[in-house]
């Protein structure tokens, strides 16, 4: 091709590729998750003035949303969820405050209810007053008796997937961001944090202020609300606790700045100026949140040794995927968590070592094959993306989008080479913050970067819409694993196992090797494993899980007192599934699981007790 042909075909690429989306078409989100039309209007801005009201375990208040109206529609569409809208007012731009009429439409179990709100050319600033209801799935209220101190009540939100809605009225879908600001009433005694700017105190009256410039989608909106204290790790990095666990936070969360440097020198700056961590009591439904400026953790990662600080790699890695370039919809969730898995694994590799890095790689390569086995290797949710429509986008939650995703990127990662890939992701990150992405538009960024053998050595197609996990999948190894194998495979026979050999051993290790163990495994081998290493009367949490889970196959009832105060404090979905899923197996097992649950199901966040009942029904 003729020189000035290529460069004149090369600056008209330039100019298309630079222009400004239209912002009308890059507002349809195509969302069939959200009842709200951002096409004609959306909300731009949001200050929420509400109080918690502990004793009758409601939020009331009003959320005001300053609105952009595109066209001539005569209405704002808000998602809500068990909402009681008391009233609705509108404020013109001249100043002036007028109730507005408004309708819920009919709506459905998963998605809530439809508000329609009249507004016209004039309308800036939408108030809708209302409360939330005391079964909103976004939030739990815990009793005194549910917390570290036993002293004060705590509150606590989950709004992704969808469940802002059930506390805040709001278009609810991940496609749309607005700024926010807050002023929250709460008891005296308690503090309250966001996904903000935080106190990091109390302070006398209970009223708290609140501001986040940077635009969020609504299932990054939080709020806690307890007795917390606040330790400083760096100048732009701490911890929040129940005063009495807040030593011992501070302590296993130390590594988090070295943490937020290295992603940094990956991936380009940290965008949120503060990176706080919240440790909520063991009823946290989730490991981790990525609630922007404020993760929330659960406390069964604080285990003494800083064995499972990868929770904490994960959720500042959602500070770049998730939360700068955010999934367009649920459909395209693995966008978020494929991603932030392989930063978060990266991340681990810079801090200890790729070594350690590989272990994580490899038990979520177990997790994944059991995912798969579950799923059934040929059903659609096992593609990447995914078509939860009709369904709740919990439903897409699954290894799927963490672990196929991870290795999918891994793959090109080794495809391309990391320098390369580095340079891509760096870019990606840099380009699309504060923006959404959709799986079509990051595989045609990816048919730049691939040269045409790459593209048919990856098979991009097999990975992102076909099922189960293609041949070429990468295979991780970690010799911290390997002398695990070979240490099990030496004792299990005759059960004489060998102290000296795991004195340092991580979690991880100890993790793998009860994962080796046959499902069931006879019950002598298990009590004789016990009496070595004392499984039953461990105190770390991914031990227990796996432990307990082994001693229910083998019907090891010496550890069945333990498996209750297990199950009765902790709160956290990833280990009540498989043990209420194991006992559910057999009669007896079923009977033992519901005594237990109906001591533990109260302690529950609302995300966890609706699963386990799915189990238990
Ligand atoms: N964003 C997720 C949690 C989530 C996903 C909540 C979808 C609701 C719907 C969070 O980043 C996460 O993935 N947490 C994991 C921990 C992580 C180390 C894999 C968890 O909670 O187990
Ligand atoms: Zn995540």
């Amino acid at each position: 091709m003729n020189k000035s042909l290529l460069f004149l075909l090369l600056s008209l690429l330039l100019v298309m590729s630079c222009k400004k989306p239209n912002q009308h078409n890059d507002l349809k989100t195509n969302d069939p998750h959200s009842y709200s039309k951002p096409e004609e209007a959306v909300v731009k801005h949001l200050f929420l003035d509400i109080t918690a009201d502990f004793e009758r375990k409601i939020i009331h208040g009003c959320a005001n949303l300053d609105i952009e109206r595109k066209g001539n529609t005569k209405e704002i569409i808000l998602d809500t969820k068990m909402l009681t809208i008391d009233s609705v007012y509108v404020t013109e731009n001249k100043g002036k405050k007028y109730k507005a009429t408004f309708r819920l439409g009919e709506g459905d179990s998963i998605l809530g209810k439809p508000l329609h709100i009249s507004i016209d050319e004039n309308t800036q600033t939408v108030h809708v007053y209302y409360k939330t209801s005391p079964e909103a799935e976004a939030l739990q209220w815990l009793t005194p008796q549910q917390t570290q101190g036993k002293k004060y009540p705590c509150l606590l939100t989950q709004s992704q997937a969808i469940n802002a809605r059930t506390w805040i009225p709001i278009q609810d879908g991940p496609g749309i961001r607005f700024s926010y600001s807050a002023m929250v009433r709460v008891p005296k005694e308690l503090l309250a944090l966001m996904s903000a700017e935080n106190p990091v105190q109390k302070n006398k009256d209970g009223v708290y202020h609140f501001s986040m410039k940077q635009i969020v989608p609504a299932y990054l909106m939080a709020l806690s609300v307890g007795d917390f204290a606040f330790a400083e790790i760096s100048n732009r990095c701490g911890v929040y606790a129940e005063p009495s666990m807040l030593e011992k936070c501070k302590n296993e969360l130390t590594e988090t700045e070295e943490m937020i440097q290295l992603a940094e020198k990956m991936y380009g700056k940290y965008a949120w100026e503060r990176y706080d961590i919240l440790i909520l009591p063991p009823s946290f439904p989730f490991g981790g949140m990525e609630n922007p400026r404020l993760t929330f953790a659960t406390p069964t990662i604080i285990v003494g040794d800083r064995s499972l600080v990868s929770l904490v790699a994960h959720e500042l890695a959602h500070s770049w995927s998730g939360n700068l370039v955010t999934n367009a919809n649920w459909n395209d969730f693995w966008l978020n968590e494929g991603f932030t898995v392989y930063f978060e694994y990266r991340i681990m590799e810079a801090l200890k070592g790729r070594d350690y890095s590989e272990m994580l790689a490899i038990l979520s390569q177990q997790e994944l094959a059991i995912t798969l086995e579950d799923l059934g290797e040929k059903s659609p949710d096992t593609h990447l993306k995914l078509d939860l429509k009709g369904r709740n986008p919990d439903d897409g939650v699954t290894d799927i989008a963490y672990i196929k995703g991870y290795f999918f990127l891994r793959l090109l990662e080794e495809t391309v080479g990391r320098e390369k890939w580095d340079g891509f992701l760096k870019a990606y990150f840099n380009e699309n913050a504060f923006k959404t992405m959709t799986t079509e538009k990051f595989l045609d960024k990816l048919d730049a970067l691939l040269t045409p053998e790459q593209k048919s050595a990856v098979n991009i197609q097999a990975w992102v819409y076909g099922p189960g996990i293609p041949a070429n999948c990468p295979s991780p190894k970690s010799t911290l694993f390997a002398s695990v194998d070979a240490y099990r495979q030496k004792y299990y026979e005759k059960g004489n196992w060998n102290q000296t050999e795991t004195q340092n051993w991580n979690t991880h290790q100890w993790v793998h090797f009860l994962r080796g163990f046959p499902s069931p495994s006879p019950k002598e081998k298990i009590a004789g494993v016990d009496n070595v290493f004392h499984f039953t009367e461990s105190q770390n949490p991914e031990i227990q899980g796996i432990w307990f889970e082994k001693a229910l196959q083998a019907k090891y009832e010496k550890a069945y007192p333990a498996v209750e105060t297990f199950l009765v404090n902790v709160g956290r979905r990833k280990f009540l599934m498989p043990l209420y899923k194991e006992m559910a197996k057999t009669p007896q097992g079923k009977e033992m699981a519901l005594k237990i649950y109906q001591k533990a199901r109260p302690n529950y966040h609302p995300i966890s007790y609706m699963s386990v009942d799915e189990v238990l029904k």
